[in-house]
């Protein structure tokens, strides 16, 4: 622990000054926490000889400790949204506060200048024009945003997976039922052996009457990750007037994907949420929208005041929490503290662990450099391969590779999604969530930075119980 320092990252970074909530600004004394009480501040281990392997508990447990963790129960259903670290916590409650205090002369004076604040935070770690960035308060409101704002035509159609997130498959049927449109559903590999079984999915279903191609890109029933950005070019060989629009609930601070990656790639529009991975605070999400086509979206609240070709016609959400906003460039700081590979392999490998097959554990490990370490095969010693027993049945592609990050769903002989849940929590005090969905049926195991590898140790321990 010598050498070791612990980075305790302060509010006032150049990221977090920008975002210091407006209406502390100019007005220092509502900034001063009450007596006796301190800032927490984040906990990240640092230096030469402290490895962010993703077996490493000296490194993961003090990360992990940034998180207040339930008692009695070992919280294994992360995949809702994230808990916040205490230092993003602290500073949520502070902009909050402070908002309290000023009430409406902080809306009518700062609250615009704080939206932008975090628009620019946002946008630059995105690699993202933030012309291009509209807050919204989650993914189902940024995908309704395009959804219900395209103009349709009866007869124009939209190809959907089979997986997709229930509430935008909702919103599409509504839009059947509105505008008369078609719906084609593709029927996406659970266990796919190659990407080209995926992009045939979706590809073949695109005809010159296809107007929008709707991608989720981590599926949320199995933690799946599709391959949006070939099948976006396959799709677009095809009919390139099609309008893609991508799910990215899953994917922000959970895949090491950047948002400009996906734009870039010839995505035309991506919702997201700021709740989930990024660990800000409830409340908050995400669009981009190419500035090319901001002009032909309607907005889903009436806007006449903003131009119809600014990013901002789709924020007339009236009073809303902007603290949650004002967090963002403090969850941010977080994150880069962490950094996007480290923190996905990290996930990985605790899902991994659960499961705990030895052909992935090995094929993750010699990727990584570690399979030798004693630490990585003592953990791969301590674990059965649950899927060596013949009443466990993974839902999540996991062989040769890991087509996901922390999410992972498995049904079990004999048992129901809800008794299998329900078993896992009253017998051995573990947290999962049943999924009964017409494609899968399973528990859902969603491991989070919060925990640690014997959590994982402890669920891999009680299906083989089971
Ligand atoms: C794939 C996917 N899309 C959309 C959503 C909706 O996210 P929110 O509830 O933040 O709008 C979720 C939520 O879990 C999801 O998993």
């Amino acid at each position: 622990m010598k050498r070791k320092q612990f980075i305790q990252s302060l509010g006032a970074t150049a990221v977090g000054t920008a975002l210091l909530p407006q209406s502390l600004v100019g007005h220092p004394d509502s900034r001063k926490p009450p007596k006796g009480k301190k800032t927490p501040e984040f906990i990240v281990p640092q230096g030469v000889d402290v490895s962010n392997s993703p077996h490493n508990e000296k490194y993961w447990g003090p990360v992990a400790s940034n998180f207040i963790k339930p008692e009695g129960f070992i919280n294994l259903e992360n995949g809702y949204f994230s808990h916040q670290p205490q230092g993003t916590l602290a500073y949520h409650i502070d902009a909050e506060t402070s908002i309290n205090t000023q009430t409406s002369h902080f809306m009518r004076t700062a609250q615009t200048q704080a939206i932008e604040a975090a628009r620019n935070a946002f946008a630059g770690f995105q690699g993202l024009n933030p012309e291009e960035v509209a807050f919204t308060r989650n993914t189902t409101e940024s995908l309704n945003i395009i959804i219900m704002g395209t103009q349709w035509q009866a007869g124009d159609e939209v190809v959907i997976g089979d997986q997709d997130y229930g509430s935008m498959v909702e919103s599409f049927q509504q839009a059947v039922s509105r505008w008369m449109i078609r719906l084609k559903v593709a029927e996406v590999p659970v266990n796919p052996n190659s990407d080209v079984e995926i992009i045939r999915a979706y590809t073949s279903l695109i005809t010159p009457r296809t107007k929008m191609l709707h991608l989720t890109h981590m599926i949320n029933l199995t933690g799946q990750l599709i391959p949006v950005m070939a099948i976006t070019q396959e799709a677009k060989k095809i009919n390139p007037n099609i309008f893609v629009v991508v799910d990215a609930a899953h994917s922000l601070a959970h895949t090491p994907l950047d948002m400009w990656e996906l734009r870039n790639a010839g995505i035309d529009a991506i919702g997201g949420s700021l709740h989930k991975w990024l660990c800000n605070p409830i409340g908050a999400g995400f669009l981009v929208l190419k500035k090319q086509n901001i002009r032909e979206i309607w907005p889903l609240m009436g806007d006449v005041s903003a131009d119809r070709t600014d990013i901002r016609k789709f924020e007339h959400q009236g009073t809303r929490p902007i603290q949650s906003l004002q967090t963002i460039a403090k969850a941010i700081e977080f994150h880069r503290l962490l950094g996007s590979a480290s923190k996905y392999n990290r996930l990985t490998y605790l899902k991994l662990l659960w499961i705990g097959n030895k052909q992935a554990l090995e094929n993750f490990g010699k990727g990584l450099g570690i399979l030798n370490d004693p630490i990585y095969q003592a953990n791969m010693n301590a674990v059965t391969d649950l899927m060596e027993s013949g009443s466990f049945k993974l839902q999540s592609p996991l062989v040769p590779f890991s087509r996901g990050g922390a999410i992972a769903t498995a049904a079990f002989t004999g048992y129901t999604p809800t008794e299998l849940a329900n078993t896992l929590m009253n017998k051995f005090g573990i947290f999962t969530v049943g999924i009964d969905h017409p494609v899968i049926q399973g528990v859902r195991v969603t491991p989070h930075l919060s925990n640690s590898t014997s959590d994982c140790i402890a669920l891999n321990k009680a299906f083989t119980a089971l």
